[in-house]
């Protein structure tokens, strides 16, 4: 069997010319097809073959289309349908759209018509499909769905994404590694009348060049090797929504030409398609880079960065707003406690104290990493230091002498890198080791090697 699910047809009529005739026709396009002469048949071929579209005769003696419609209406992943009819059944064709049929064709069937009509069902089920797929990745990403921080600097924030949420302005949030800018993005969607629709978040760190274009603007199918079927884009996605566009410093240069190309005219075109289609996005940028050292590099086109750069969020470091350590603790402490479901209660003010000595160089997400780890061990009703990792506060590993000592006259960026390189070392170059100790997310360590290799 196929393993692409929208390839697959079931055609459902009890008479044999109509159903062996359609197969075939359906076939030809290259669609796999299977065939049913009767309702109960359908029913027990449907768990197992797991059509994407369902064509059904309306009118069939032992059940009806519209009968086997109302059976498959909860089950999932529901097919679509697509109900033939005879002349003159138009009362039927209405209680059909109610049942949610997706569309309605009448006999004798025009070929034409069914080609677009099944062009229509396949695409927004894809749709669809993305959706779902960028709104895990969020739920996964472990958002809180809320920001929480009560030190000035925070409320600054705060106060600035409440101002700005209302608008349909570009923002360009900037700060470290896991100082909440994807959470400061989704605040801004959740604020804004945007709300109901998606919000989709893309990381352009993430995705391989060679796929950046067709993910944020959608091909169609044979645009190029490997495009097997047709794609809607991020901007397609994010209609009426919110798009994040995640470590944008990590884009390539020419599709940020195109992408800005886009965001001053609001049309897409997909790769292979000379179809331009009117969205309307609001777009959010992000980056753990200073945007003007990126520019300054060629490696953030400046054009692109005015046209993003309408309002400008900075996040600032946890070490700079120590007094929300607290509050986001008690937060994420019973984010986990929930994720866990254990008996630890409380967290001793002994913890709290090493927190506020410390200078958290992966920010809240080090801090969520920290918690989650002592929760995962804790056994008891409070949260200790003992619980803490060991070498908590403690995470630089002894650097040897010579000249890869730390020592004054380097700057942050060569230290950043000595210090990287270091870690890498002691932990025999494992990677997710490494970046636990820096308290740094993987994806940013490998960002960060990337930009060393292609420095000198
Ligand atoms: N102010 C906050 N209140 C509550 N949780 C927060 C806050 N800031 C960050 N977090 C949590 O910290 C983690 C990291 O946040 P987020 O992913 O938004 O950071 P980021 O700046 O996008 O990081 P990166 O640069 O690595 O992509 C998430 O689990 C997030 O929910
Ligand atoms: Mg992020």
């Amino acid at each position: 069997m196929n393993g692409n699910r929208d390839a697959r047809i079931l055609v459902v009529d009890d008479e044999v010319h109509e159903r062996e005739g359609l197969s075939m026709l359906l076939r030809g396009w290259g669609y796999e097809t299977e065939t049913a002469s009767q309702g109960r048949e359908a029913l027990e071929k449907i768990p197992s073959f797991n059509p994407a579209v369902v064509i059904c005769d309306l009118r069939m003696p032992d059940m009806n289309g519209l009968e086997l419609l109302r059976e498959l209406r909860h089950s999932h992943p529901t097919p679509t349908f697509i109900m033939l009819s005879g002349q003159g059944t138009i009362g039927e064709a209405v209680e059909a759209t109610k049942l949610g049929a997706y569309n309605f064709l009448e006999k004798p069937l025009d070929v034409k018509k069914l080609q677009v009509e099944l062009r229509n069902c396949l695409e927004r089920r894809v749709n669809e499909r993305e959706l779902e797929i960028a709104q895990r990745r969020l739920r996964q990403a472990g958002i809180l769905g809320r920001l929480v921080g009560g030190s000035r600097k925070m409320q600054e924030v705060m106060l600035l994404i409440s101002q700005v949420a209302p608008s349909s302005a570009s923002v360009l949030i900037t700060g470290e590694s896991g100082t909440g800018k994807e959470l400061a993005a989704r605040t801004l969607h959740d604020l804004s009348p945007r709300k109901m629709n998606p919000f989709v978040a893309v990381n352009c760190a993430a995705i391989p060049e060679t796929l950046m274009e067709s993910e944020i603007f959608g091909h169609e199918k044979g645009a190029f090797t490997g495009a097997m079927d047709r794609r809607a884009g991020c901007f397609e996605l994010a209609d009426g929504g919110t798009l994040l566009l995640d470590e944008i410093g990590e884009m390539h240069i020419g599709t940020q030409a195109k992408l800005l190309r886009v965001l001053e005219d609001s049309k897409v075109r997909r790769l292979g398609s000379k179809v331009e289609i009117i969205t309307d996005v609001r777009v959010l940028a992000a980056t753990n880079k200073v945007p003007e050292d990126a520019v300054a590099k060629g490696q953030l086109r400046s054009d692109l960065y005015f046209r993003l750069n309408v309002v400008h969020i900075s996040i600032p470091p946890l070490r700079e707003r120590l007094e929300d350590l607290e509050d986001l603790t008690a937060t994420l402490f019973e984010d986990l406690q929930h994720k866990y479901q254990k008996s630890v209660r409380a967290v001793d003010s002994e913890v709290l104290e090493l927190f506020r000595r410390y200078t958290w160089p992966g920010n809240v997400r080090e801090l969520r990493n920290t918690l989650e780890r002592a929760v995962v061990v804790c056994s008891g009703e409070v949260l200790r230091k003992a619980d803490l990792a060991p070498d908590f506060g403690r995470t630089t590993p002894a650097v040897p002498e010579g000249d890869r000592t730390l020592r004054a006259g380097l700057t942050v960026g060569e230290a950043e890198r000595l210090l990287i390189r270091e870690t890498l070392a002691f932990t025999s170059n494992n990677k997710t080791r490494a970046a636990e100790m820096l308290g740094i997310s993987l994806k940013t360590l490998h960002n960060k090697l990337k930009e060393y290799e292609a420095q000198p």
